[in-house]
């Protein structure tokens, strides 16, 4: 069975890592769709990110890093696949994820949403926080892979952005 497992990644955290991993072990292929959202001020473009993503994820042989624009369920129709999994950290995380989940199935009917709970270890994590964290020069390495540490080092050299 195929995926989508879709998000801003700006950028990628050992929280959405874990979520890849352990996600990869139960889906015969995995597509990490990234959002390209001209309106939000992301701190990498959508070209980095899935480049960060793609040397994270090296190691793992079912994935597709992709990117997207626009409403998801179209997305998911042109990949023909309907099944999107999402992490859930925290039962905060579950009113905006269930909201999702409704609407998308509303529009797309046969578009399954799927949720996997965060590993504990990581549950705290976001890309905001970290990258918080790193624009006031603090410790980001057990938080991001190694890429994401230097690419968000480089990012955040001159001060914070
Ligand atoms: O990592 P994020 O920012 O929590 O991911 C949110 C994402 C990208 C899954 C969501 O914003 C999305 O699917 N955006 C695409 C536009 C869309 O389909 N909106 C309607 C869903 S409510």
């Amino acid at each position: 069975m195929k995926v989508i497992y879709p998000g801003s990644f700006d950028p990628l955290t050992n929280g959405h890592l874990d979520i890849i991993k352990r996600c990869s072990e139960k889906f015969d292929e995995v597509i990490i769709a990234v959002l390209n959202n001209t309106k939000k001020h992301n701190v990498f473009t959508v070209t980095e990110r899935m480049e960060l993503i793609k040397e994270a994820t090296k190691d793992i042989e079912n994935l597709e890093v992709d990117h997207f624009q626009g409403l998801l369920t179209e997305y998911a129709k042109r990949k023909g696949c309907n099944n999107i999994i999402r992490g859930l950290r925290a039962v905060s995380d579950f009113e905006y994820e269930m909201q999702m989940a409704l609407v998308n199935r509303k529009v797309y009917p046969s578009l399954e949403t799927y949720f996997m709970v965060s590993s504990s270890k990581v549950s705290f994590l976001s890309s905001s926080i970290v990258k918080e964290i790193a624009s006031l020069n603090g410790d980001i390495s057990c938080f991001v892979p190694k890429v994401v540490e230097d690419a968000l080092k480089e990012k955040f050299k001159g001060g914070s952005r």
